[in-house]
């Protein structure tokens, strides 16, 4: 039985447009994402063939597929609920008046400014080389946000740190409407960010203790 199953889409195909074209969230999400998924059940079966038969030739590259397709699936369902169309509230910046003020705080105080962190995680996720994100996570040793550019789906990343606001670099996610404008893309995601998902994700992201050095 498939242990990891792609989630539905929050909304409808054409619900981020002009900022991502229905054709290209139909692919992303049908095709893509549930590749992914695919390839996460795949490989943890292969894994327990491996147990069963105590055969371990292939074990590296079964581990790097794990990590590659279970974090593709992870990050692509937090991607998803991370949107909303603009006449849904989606853009903007996090306001205490629209009940997302500690988010709001907490961006302040780990980046200086709103804006300082809207041009680091645009920045970040603009100047991904080859295929990766741009990532706002909270580091819970810290208890700061901090903004993460991950290679692929999985690396470059810190151990424990929770995504809560992702942003898709790779060409899948923009080159049939922007083609090779990858800046154009991440700076027009910034309208359809759903500031009360990643507030829900940051609350939640800080319950999360970490356990380090015993
Ligand atoms: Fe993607």
């Amino acid at each position: 039985m498939a242990i990891y199953t792609l989630p539905e889409l929050p909304y409808d195909y054409a619900a981020l447009e002009p900022v991502i074209s229905p054709e290209i969230i139909e692919l992303h999400h049908d095709k893509h994402h549930a590749a992914y998924v695919k390839g996460a059940n795949d490989t943890l079966e292969q894994l327990a063939e491996a147990r069963e038969k105590d055969a371990w030739g292939a074990v590296n590259g079964l581990e790097k597929n794990l990590a590659f397709h279970l974090s593709g699936h992870i990050l692509h369902s937090i991607y998803w609920h991370n949107m909303d169309s603009p006449k849904d509230g989606g853009g903007g910046e996090p306001l205490a008046a629209d009940g997302v003020g500690d988010l709001a705080d907490a961006i302040a105080e780990s980046f200086g400014s709103f804006a300082r962190f809207k041009a680091q995680l645009t920045k970040a996720a603009a100047t991904t080389q080859g295929s990766g994100w741009g990532v706002l996570a909270y580091e819970p040793v810290s208890g700061r946000l901090i903004v993460e550019q991950v290679y692929d789906h999985q690396g470059n990343v810190g151990q424990g740190s929770v995504p809560i606001l992702v942003f898709d670099a790779w060409e899948h996610a923009f080159y049939l409407q922007y083609k090779n404008q990858k800046v154009d893309f991440i700076e027009a995601m910034w309208q359809v960010v759903n500031w009360q998902d990643v507030s829900r994700r940051y609350a939640d992201a800080q319950g999360r203790t970490p356990l380090i050095g015993g």
